[in-house]
């Protein structure tokens, strides 16, 4: 049956173009967004999908360069302001909303300045939605850079079919009224003008839905609020991953190359991390509690290292410059406290990875530790256990990610505690390797039928009910 155009909304363009000593590239991006996006069906489409984000760019380098970017949806760059954009992204959305949501109150950085960047940024891009937006299109909106768009959207579209994805945690509600009520007002109704707001957990869901009945005293029925004569149906989809795309890479030649070097380098155990440069990923406490563990256990001298890769990130904003500072401290006090003058038991690295080397990473090593103290889902987590055709190697996970609601068989911790995490990896390194694959084996399972497709389906499916379910009411 064909359906209806799609108009997707998210912060980040697929794809960014940089301009660095006049030279410019053009760069796709491979986020779990933009893959989960391509493998949807969208052949039933009517007309090409519309992809709307912030540009990265000046508007004069996207008409020098938009033929390059390919055409498989009409992207749609919305030029905002420096101020704004700053006020918007550095501001609101990660200095205020992403520590409160991530129960970081203390480092929420709250001014009135960056509520209005953020009031305005969504504006800009809700005009471009009306600009384009016809009836029947279904719109996808992502993200806490856009809370609010979906009534806005709906104040001049009241018909509109909107859907709303949330990619980080929701939190409890004594964490969001630590915001002004007419912030937190306008932030809970402004999600209200979705028919159908996803999550990656239901204790997120069940966060918001009570955020709602508390803020605004609109109860819920089976995770159903009625407001303003609509029903918004509210669901968790756990995303997935291109399992894939990370299960096939185990023999591709460079990926097989690059792990050989790897074992040839580090012939003991290796434990390894990767992670956005961010202080929800738990850098500082995982380096805490890799100490207590090299303190406890000296057999592990020389036997082991941890490779620890940061990714940068937001770098812009005081808490996370300040963190790549601290985390390289800690790396050298640790390596200057048990290194000897053949072996250094961390190799940091701070710079992305290609995707061979991330995979000969994941499956060269004896201990993925990613310990995040709160993260929305963690997919390096998933990839990590995809990756590993040869079912080796033990996940080491936190209990405070969304992805541990599906890793039961991980080895799961408290981040913060570190003699638990120093006892778990030493579990871990000793784990013998038919518990391994046991264990690899079930989460293999399980991501693989819940896959990325599969998330982008249902959530997809999920907003088309919801569309049928209003043209029925109308009709009646
Ligand atoms: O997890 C939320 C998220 O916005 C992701 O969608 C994104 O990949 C990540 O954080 C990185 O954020 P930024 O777009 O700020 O670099």
């Amino acid at each position: 049956m064909k359906h209806n155009r799609l108009v997707i909304i998210s912060y980040r363009l697929p794809f960014s173009i940089k301009t660095q000593n006049r030279v410019t590239t053009i760069k796709p991006s491979a986020g779990g967004l933009v893959t989960a996006v391509k493998s949807l069906d969208l052949s039933a489409s009517a007309e090409k999908p519309i992809w709307i984000g912030c540009a990265d760019f000046t508007q004069r380098t996207w008409e020098k360069y938009r033929q390059e970017v390919g055409d498989e949806f009409e992207y749609v760059p919305v030029f905002l302001d420096k101020a704004t954009n700053k006020g918007f992204y550095n501001g609101f959305a990660n200095s205020v909303l992403w520590p409160l949501f991530h129960y970081f109150p203390s480092f929420v950085d709250y001014h009135d300045e960056y509520l209005t960047a953020y009031q305005a940024a969504n504006q800009a891009v809700c005009q471009k939605v009306l600009e384009l937006l016809k009836p029947g299109d279904l719109v996808w909106v992502h993200d806490y850079h856009f809370l609010a768009l979906p009534q806005l959207i709906r104040e001049s579209a009241p018909t509109a079919t909107i859907g709303f994805f949330l990619h980080i945690p929701f939190p409890s509600n004594e964490l969001l009224k630590l915001l002004p009520k007419r912030c937190r007002n306008y932030l809970l109704t402004g999600l209200l003008g979705a028919d159908l707001i996803g999550f990656h957990t239901n204790d997120y869901m069940i966060h918001f839905l009570q955020s709602v009945q508390l803020t605004l005293g609109l109860p819920h029925t089976l995770a159903r609020i009625q407001h303003q004569d609509r029903n918004v149906q509210c669901q968790a989809f756990p995303i997935g991953i291109n399992y894939s795309l990370f299960y096939d890479a185990y023999d591709k030649p460079e990926v097989v190359r690059e792990r050989e070097e790897l074992k040839k380098s580090y012939p003991g155990k290796i434990i390894f991390s990767v992670d956005r440069l961010d202080y929800t990923k738990g850098v500082m406490q995982r380096l805490d509690a890799l100490e207590v563990f090299l303190q406890a256990h000296p057999e592990w001298k020389e036997n082991l290292v941890f490779i620890l890769v940061v990714v940068p990130s937001r770098d812009e904003i005081q808490t996370y410059w300040e963190r790549k500072q601290m985390i390289e401290q800690a790396v050298g006090r640790i390596n200057g406290k048990f290194a000897t003058l053949t072996w250094v038991p961390i190799v940091y690295r701070y710079g992305s990875l290609a995707f061979p080397q991330l995979l000969a990473l994941y499956t060269a090593c004896d201990v993925a530790m990613i310990t995040p103290l709160r993260d929305g889902m963690n997919l390096v987590a998933k990839e990590f256990i995809a990756s590993r055709q040869d079912q080796r190697g033990v996940l080491l996970l936190s209990e405070l990610t969304g992805a541990a609601n599906e890793l039961g068989e991980a080895l799961q911790v408290n981040p913060l505690d570190e003699y638990e995490v120093a006892d778990q990896l030493d579990r871990a390194l000793t784990m013998p390797s038919e518990e391994q694959r046991r264990r690899i084996s079930v989460m293999q399972k399980r991501i693989s039928d819940y896959d990325v497709k599969q998330w982008a389906g249902d959530f997809f499916d999920a907003l088309l009910v919801s569309q049928r379910g209003k043209e029925i009411s109308h009709v009646r």
